[in-house]
């Protein structure tokens, strides 16, 4: 076993925490702020290949390892988890789902563009009434007499860069009767007739990342944008979720490091009663608290990347790595949060100091790309077998 990051991952960390640290962080808050999306540090992303690090060069992306994928996020979410929600969404839900399972010229004609950067992909999974329930979803794609399109009728909900995306991979039910095995994945532009985007959300945190409903009205969908076979997009889903959630885990490992970092610097500056708080048994077992965690869930969140990759050649489901490392990442980054702000006290309550967003921001890590009872279902499912 090597714990050593190759000189290729060593050197996307570091850039990417360049990027992330002179021209994210600064403009964190002013967007936070604003909730207004951040479009030029996002297209500045897609220059450096940030918005499709595992795409294959020939499709428009950097070509890295799923290890260096997560080491970009980590980077980009200890900057601002705004800015990595958008990213992650891009190569982890909407271009690698594409690459896995499209076709050439699928891939040519809708990766190619979002993976560089300069087009924005969103993925369409949830609806107003099914959320961790994916499979009762009612959006409705129907076959014309000749075939040669699908019309698209339905609601979509929370889509992350719905009002900005160009692209969506959407899921819809073509045979209500066949439960999960009646969906099907489509590509589907977002500049059509018949796509009709919500008000963006105001939300607890990410909020520069926009996320709104999307209404399908009678949107015509060419029968070539379907991805794989009609009653495949479910598991189509559910494989690109497996993905996702490692994004999602390198995310909430990103907000834990910001808060614990923080934390330790404040610890040895702030003074009180004569000393500096980091020499207090209370503040100590918080710092060692997070420190053990942050650790731990960093190593779980390597092992699902490097697990992705060896799945990759064997063909096996790397479902239950993702969903372990996201849980236990999720819960890292709350746990941080959390008690970053009680280190800081009154400057961790303040908007002067960037620790009450990583509070707000570290929260939706437990809800997005499956709850934490969702992870801990499928963990638990995974282990004994049972339903
Ligand atoms: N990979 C491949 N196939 C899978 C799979 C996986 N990970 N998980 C399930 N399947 C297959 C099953 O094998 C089964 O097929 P068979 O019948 O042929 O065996 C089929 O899919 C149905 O599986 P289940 O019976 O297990 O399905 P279920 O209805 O019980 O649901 C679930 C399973 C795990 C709860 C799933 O619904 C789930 O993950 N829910 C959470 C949804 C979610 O994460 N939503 C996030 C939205 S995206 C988002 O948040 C984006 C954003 O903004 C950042």
């Amino acid at each position: 076993m090597d714990f050593q990051l190759t000189e290729d991952q060593q050197m996307i960390q570091a850039a990417a925490r360049e990027f992330a640290q002179n021209e994210i962080a600064p403009i964190a808050a002013e967007f936070d702020a604003s909730g207004q999306f951040p479009a030029r540090t996002i297209k500045k992303a897609g220059e450096l290949g940030f918005m499709g690090v595992e795409v294959p060069a020939e499709y428009g992306g950097a070509g890295l390892d799923p290890v260096s994928y997560v080491l970009v996020i980590e980077e980009i979410a200890a900057a601002d988890a705004a800015h990595s929600t958008i990213i992650s969404v891009n190569n982890s839900l909407y271009c690698h789902g594409i690459v896995e399972f499209g076709t050439e010229d699928q891939r040519q004609r809708f990766v190619r563009p979002v993976a560089s950067g300069e087009a924005i992909g969103c993925y369409g999974l949830t609806e107003p009434q099914s959320g961790s329930d994916a499979a009762s979803m009612r959006t409705r794609a129907v076959r014309s007499a000749d075939g040669s399109h699908y019309v698209i009728n339905g609601k979509k909900s929370w889509i992350t860069s719905g009002p900005v995306a160009d692209y969506m991979f959407l899921f819809a039910v073509t045979d209500p009767e066949s439960k999960s095995k009646g969906i099907t994945a489509f590509i589907i532009d977002c500049r059509q007739p018949g796509f009709v985007r919500g008000k963006p959300e105001p939300k607890l945190g990410i909020r520069a990342s926009a996320t709104c409903e999307i209404e399908f009205v009678d949107y015509k969908v060419p029968a070539e944008n379907r991805l794989g076979a009609d009653g495949q997009g479910f598991a189509i889903a559910m494989t690109v979720l497996d993905s996702g959630r490692i994004g999602i885990a390198a995310q909430a490992v990103g907000i834990a490091r910001a808060a614990y970092e923080a934390s330790v610097d404040y610890a040895r500056e702030r003074k009180a009663f004569g000393s500096q708080i980091g020499s207090f048994q209370m503040i100590q077992q918080k710092i060692a608290d997070m420190k053990c965690r942050l650790e731990a869930a960093r190593l779980l969140t390597l092992r699902a990347a490097w697990n992705k990759a060896r799945c990759k050649q064997s063909g096996e489901r790397n479902t239950l790595a993702g969903s372990i490392a996201k849980l236990t990442a999720s819960e890292t980054a709350m746990f941080c949060a959390h008690a970053a702000v009680q280190i800081h006290g009154g400057m961790g309550y303040s908007k002067e100091m960037p620790i009450e967003r990583y509070f707000r921001d570290a929260k939706i890590t437990e809800i997005y790309e499956g709850t934490s009872e969702i992870q801990r279902m499928v963990i638990a499912r995974a282990e004994t077998g049972l339903r």
